[in-house]
């Protein structure tokens, strides 16, 4: 026997009928592959921040490399994005567009969000870089956003509910003075870049869908520094999500499995 993999149109009806497709073994190789070239190219890109870069610089390198290895860069043309990453800088809470004319100048932080497709299937990753030196309380921002992402991550196992997640994140978060941000959350992911479910990271969301062995889903905590969670939409490039007060924000990502016992991280280089 031989297995065929869902089609986009079979994972396109259980979403609208509200169900959270199940990976087969099959599926779960090649998530495995695709998140482990997200993870690589993102390392990699990484090493490229410094000063006097500009985030098209990047951008450009990210895409080339997936290229080279086999992949494709998911958010090129992802309903009109024109670029091939995210890079969000400061005040920038997701959703950056890289441009030539954003040169990196010392203190600043960014997200850097690859996400590509590989085998057909996708693999969605992201962390904070920053230019020396770092202010105290940026820094002090990134790690309480990447503990709280673990935080999150450490709630994925059979038969828990997704809301949990966002009710142990808010639980750590919200005490010392952040704003989670709720109008993006997670998300289901495989051979669509967004399925179901919904992963929101603040408490009480009512995501009631319980987790199974087989869902993958990305935990990916934005965190703004000022205690409001409120963002705004640029209505002139159609991406750009900002604070609505200016304050710095931070983002981790990663795409996870559910196991039989617990998470697998698709998205970590060992
Ligand atoms: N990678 C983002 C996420 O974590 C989505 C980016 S959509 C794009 O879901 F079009 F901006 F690339
Ligand atoms: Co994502
Ligand atoms: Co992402």
């Amino acid at each position: 026997m031989f297995y065929s993999a869902p089609t986009t149109a079979d994972v396109r009806e259980k979403q609208s009928r509200g169900m959270v497709h199940i990976k087969s073994k099959t599926e779960i190789q090649r998530m495995r592959d695709a998140g482990r070239l997200a993870a690589e190219v993102l390392s990699e890109t990484g090493l490229r921040v410094k000063a006097g870069v500009s985030t098209l610089e990047l951008n450009d390198f990210a895409h080339e490399l997936t290229l080279r290895r086999g992949g494709q860069s998911a958010p090129l043309n992802y309903r009109g994005f024109p670029r091939s990453i995210c890079t969000s800088v400061n005040q920038v809470v997701c959703h950056g567009i890289p441009k030539k004319g954003e040169i990196l100048k010392p203190g600043d932080i960014l997200n850097i969000d690859v996400t590509v497709i590989y085998q057909g299937y996708h693999g969605d990753t992201s962390r904070m870089f920053y230019v020396p030196p770092l202010a105290e309380k940026a820094r002090q921002l990134m790690e309480d956003t990447e503990r709280a992402m673990w935080i999150g991550i450490d709630c994925v196992k059979p038969d828990a509910r997704i809301s949990e997640i966002g009710d142990a994140i808010d639980a750590y978060l919200t005490p010392r003075g952040y704003g989670i941000v709720r109008d993006l959350t997670g998300h289901g992911i495989g051979r669509n870049f967004h399925e179901e479910p919904a992963v929101p990271h603040y408490a009480r969301s009512g995501a009631r869908t319980r987790m199974r062995p087989g869902m993958t889903f990305t935990v990916e905590p934005m965190v703004n520094q000022g205690g409001r969670h409120d963002v705004v939409f640029n209505k002139k490039d159609g991406w750009t999500v900002t604070t609505k007060d200016g304050s710095l924000s931070a983002q981790y990502e990663h795409t996870c499995l559910v196991t039989e016992h617990g998470a697998e991280i698709l998205t970590m280089l060992d």
